[in-house]
C-alpha cells in the first residue's frame, strides 16, 4: 500500500500494476492462463503455487480494484454472488443472524433463502435508510450487516455512515456493502464506516459486458486472509482471462463513469416531464425522496433508474418491446443501455405483494443509461411512446 504512487483515480487504475511483462515489453499485463507453476526448487515458488489460490492476471485485476477502494488488497471472485457467498461463508456459522437491506438484489435474497437459510444462518430485512430500524433489528447472534446502496432496483438509499456507527456499538458484527450501482469512485462505503465494500465488477468494472465477476475489499488484513483461505478452499476465484478482460475495462472506469452521470441525469429529467411517466426513481432528482442522503455519501448519482408509465403493466411491457436502440437485457453499468423489467427479471423470485410492498411494481422498468448520446435514447424513447399509445403519447 505505501508503495503506490500518489496519484488520482483515473491514473491509478491505468497504472496501478507496474510489473510488465519483461520477455517482450508488451504494454498490456499478460494473461497468465496456468493450472499451476513450478517450484525452483521443491517448496520453493514465486508467490503463486496454483490458481485456485491465486493467480497473476487475477492480482493484477485486484491491486486496481485496490487502487480505488483505498485498501492494501481487494480479493476477485468468479462472480459477484460468489464474492457474497464467500463473505458469509467466511465469517457466518449455523445460529448467526444477518442483517439485509429490504431493498436489495433479487439474487441475494435467493441465496439467503434458498441456499444459507438451509444451513441455519438466520437473516431479516430491515429498512435501512436510516440506523433506528438497524439498531432496533440487532440481536445477540447478530453478525453481518449486509447493505445495498442505492438499491436494486427502486435505488432506495441505505444510510451507510449511521448504520455502521449503530453496528460498531457491538465488537462482533461487520458492515458489508454492495456497491454495484457506484463504484468506490462515487461512493467510497469505506471511507463512510462500512468494513467491506462488494462489487459485481460484472458491472461498471468491467463496463463491456464481457465477463461475469465480483470483488471484495476491507481493511481488516485478518478478514482478508480469511476471505483467501475460503476462496482457495471452495474455489471461487476469478479466473484469469476475465481478470483480464475486467482489467482492460478498469482503466476507463472514472471516464465512463462521468459520461453515465450525465446522461443519466438528462434522461431522468427527460423522463420525469414526460406525460406518460408517472414516476421516476432517481437519487440525483428533487423529487427522489432521499436525495440529501444520497448527496451526503455520494460524490455523484450514478448511472440507474428505475420509472413506471403512467400506463397498465401490458402497455409497460409493450413500450419495453418497442424500444429498439435501448436494449432489454438483464445487467447493468456496460456502454450499452440496458432495460429491463424487475417483476420478471431480477426480483422474479418474490410475491407481487412483497415486490409492491418495496416499491416494485409488476410495470417498473430499470434502465442503465449507457454511453450512446442522450437524444437518441431520447428519439428512441420517443418512437416507443408513440408506438404504444399512438399520437396521445
Ligand atoms: C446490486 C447487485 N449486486 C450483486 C449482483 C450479482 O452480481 P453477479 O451477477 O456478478 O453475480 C448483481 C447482479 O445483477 C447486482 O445487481
Amino acid at each position: 500500500m505505501s508503495e503506490r504512487p500518489d496519484f488520482d483515480p483515473s491514473t491509478l487504475v491505468i497504472h496501478s500494476n507496474r510489473s510488465y511483462e519483461m520477455q517482450s515489453n508488451s504494454i498490456l499485463f499478460p494473461i497468465h492462463q496456468t493450472a499451476t507453476y513450478i517450484h525452483e526448487s521443491v517448496g520453493v515458488t514465486k508467490g503463486y503455487g496454483y490458481s485456485r489460490g491465486a493467480n497473476p492476471t487475477v492480482n493484477a485485476l485486484e491491486q486496481a480494484i485496490a487502487a480505488i477502494e483505498n485498501t492494501a488488497t481487494a480479493l476477485c471472485f468468479r462472480s459477484g454472488m460468489s464474492a457474497i457467498h464467500t463473505l458469509c461463508m467466511a465469517i457466518l456459522k449455523a445460529g448467526d443472524h444477518v442483517i439485509l437491506s429490504d431493498v436489495i438484489y433479487g439474487g441475494t435474497m435467493r441465496l439467503f433463502h434458498q441456499v444459507l437459510g438451509n444451513f441455519g444462518i438466520e437473516y431479516s430485512y430491515v429498512d435501512t435508510s436510516s440506523a433506528a430500524p438497524v439498531e432496533a433489528a440487532i440481536k445477540p447472534n447478530t453478525r453481518l450487516i449486509f447493505l445495498e446502496s442505492p438499491a436494486n432496483p427502486t435505488l432506495k438509499i441505505s444510510d451507510i455512515r449511521g448504520v455502521s456507527e449503530v453496528a460498531h456499538k457491538h465488537e462482533n458484527i461487520l458492515v458489508a456493502v454492495d456497491n454495484t450501482f457506484l463504484t468506490p469512485l462515487l461512493q467510497d462505503c469505506l471511507a463512510l464506516g462500512a468494513d467491506v465494500s462488494m462489487l459485481s465488477t460484472t458491472k461498471y468494472i468491467d463496463g463491456h459486458n464481457a465477463t461475469i465477476g465480483g470483488s471484495l475489499a476491507t481493511n481488516d488484513e485478518k478478514l482478508v486472509e480469511r476471505l483467501r483461505l475460503v476462496r482457495k478452499t471452495i474455489g471461487s476465484i476469478q479466473t484469469p482471462f476475465d481478470s483480464w478482460l475486467a482489467l482492460q475495462g478498469i482503466k476507463t472506469l472514472p471516464a465512463r463513469l462521468e459520461v453515465h452521470c450525465k446522461h443519466a441525469k438528462q434522461i431522468a429529467a427527460w423522463l420525469e416531464a414526460h406525460p406518460r411517466v408517472a414516476k421516476v426513481n432517481y437519487p440525483g432528482l428533487d423529487s427522489f425522496p432521499q436525495k440529501a442522503l444520497a448527496a451526503s455519501q455520494q460524490s455523484d448519482f450514478g448511472g440507474m433508474l428505475s420509472f413506471e408509465l403512467d400506463a397498465s403493466t401490458e402497455d409497460s411491457l409493450r413500450f419495453m418491446n418497442a424500444l429498439k436502440l435501448c436494449t432489454c437485457a438483464e445487467s447493468l453499468g456496460s456502454v450499452e443501455t440496458l432495460a429491463t423489467n424487475p417483476a420478471t427479471a431480477s426480483h422474479c423470485d418474490l410475491t407481487r405483494e412483497a415486490r409492491e410492498a418495496l416499491g416494485i411494481s409488476d410495470r417498473l422498468i430499470r434502465l442503465s443509461v449507457g454511453l450512446e448520446a442522450p437524444k437518441d435514447l431520447i428519439a428512441d424513447f420517443e418512437q416507443a411512446f408513440a408506438a404504444v399509445f399512438g399520437s396521445k403519447a
